[in-house]
């Protein structure tokens, strides 16, 4: 349950006498400077229509950083499988040893946002104790995504106009005050015509569905429903941060061709069509989930670069109900990565 004491395996160092401890919250810092690095690196290209070169940048000063970090980690969604992956492949160990944690990275999530300096690009990662985070596959998921006071009233497999007239009697709004973000892809030609002949209104983003779904748990940001389909390991990122913060997502995989679906049932997945709640995709309650912006967006802004310093705007968001937005300024040049 979000908002409960989030509690960890032992670990290695066994700091633990009973053999039981809580993530401590000063792991939520440690993993924040890594998502830190990742977004000054990413932020150094912006513009440069260069999608490679950005996410190599940040990946390069994401695996740097998790070297100072006082972890176990295991990365359970990254870059890709080992043989594609030069660094943060599925299945590396990062850290120099500690808490044993699964991580769930994406050093750019919306690299194309990066690419062309577009906003809502960030830097992104979850961690829980080991098991806790679904190792979802390279593949597309439906989502459905609110905050908490919407959470209970909601469900993917509503009628869409079902769910936002929850959603609006959940905040005592009217309809036409709602907010809906879509990907737009012509592959929501359909939703995005529901939502309309609702009366809801519609933010359509290019890209960042991850920023977009953690949104709706958030109030100042204006959104409340993520709808859609998007990738699935951003999936189970945007989950590990709603659940923290009390909102709800939801999700069902939908491989794009056989290729992907054999891929997910050989991973595990027995029945394609199974909805994925919450507990599905964060199975723990012991969660941290870090973003950093790197361009400016609706939960956080992007890197400013001023004389020999740089600064970041992040979220960080712990299992215990805590979330702080941090500003941080760094002195360039004072670490390799930079
Ligand atoms: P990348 O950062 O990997 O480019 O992903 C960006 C993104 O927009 C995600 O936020 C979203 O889940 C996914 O791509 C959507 O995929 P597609 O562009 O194939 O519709």
């Amino acid at each position: 349950m979000p908002g409960q004491a989030i509690k960890s395996r032992p670990n290695k160092s066994g700091n633990s006498a009973s053999g039981e401890q809580y993530l401590p919250e000063h792991l939520a810092f440690e993993m924040a400077r890594v998502v830190e690095e990742a977004a000054i690196a990413a932020a150094r290209t912006m513009g440069q229509g260069d999608r490679p070169g950005s996410d190599h940048a940040a990946v390069q000063a994401m695996r740097r950083a998790f070297e100072d970090v006082p972890i176990a980690g295991n990365i359970v969604i990254g870059e890709g499988e080992r043989d594609e992956a030069p660094m943060l492949f599925i299945g590396e160990e990062v850290g120099r040893g500690g808490f044993e944690v699964d991580i769930a990275v994406d050093p750019v999530e919306g690299t194309n946002l990066v690419a062309n300096g577009l906003p809502n690009s960030i830097a992104v990662m979850a961690i829980s104790e080991r098991g806790g985070l679904l190792h979802a596959p390279d593949s597309y998921m439906k989502k459905l995504a609110v905050g908490p006071k919407a959470a209970p009233y909601v469900h993917i497999d509503a009628p869409v106009r079902e769910n936002l007239e929850a959603v609006a009697n959940a905040l005592e709004k009217p309809l036409g005050d709602v907010c809906v973000v879509i990907l737009d892809r012509p592959r929501h030609a359909d939703l995005i015509k529901e939502v309309r002949d609702a009366g809801a209104r519609i933010k359509l983003i290019s890209d960042g569905d991850v920023d977009a779904c953690i949104a709706t748990a958030i109030e100042t940001t204006g959104i409340h429903v993520a709808m859609g389909t998007g990738g699935a390991p951003e999936g189970v990122l945007a989950a590990a941060a709603i659940k923290c913060l009390g909102g709800n997502f939801m999700g069902r995989l939908e491989p794009r061709n056989k290729e992907e679906a054999d891929r997910a049932i050989a991973m595990g997945f027995g029945n394609l069509d199974r909805v994925l709640s919450i507990d599905d995709l964060v199975k723990s309650d012991s969660v941290i989930f870090c973003a950093t912006g790197i361009t400016d967006g609706d939960l956080v802004r992007g890197v400013r670069f001023f004389g020999n310093h740089a600064r970041t705007h992040s979220i960080l968001v712990h299992a215990n109900g805590t979330v702080r937005f941090i500003e941080s300024v760094h002195r360039l040049g004072a670490r390799p990565s930079r």
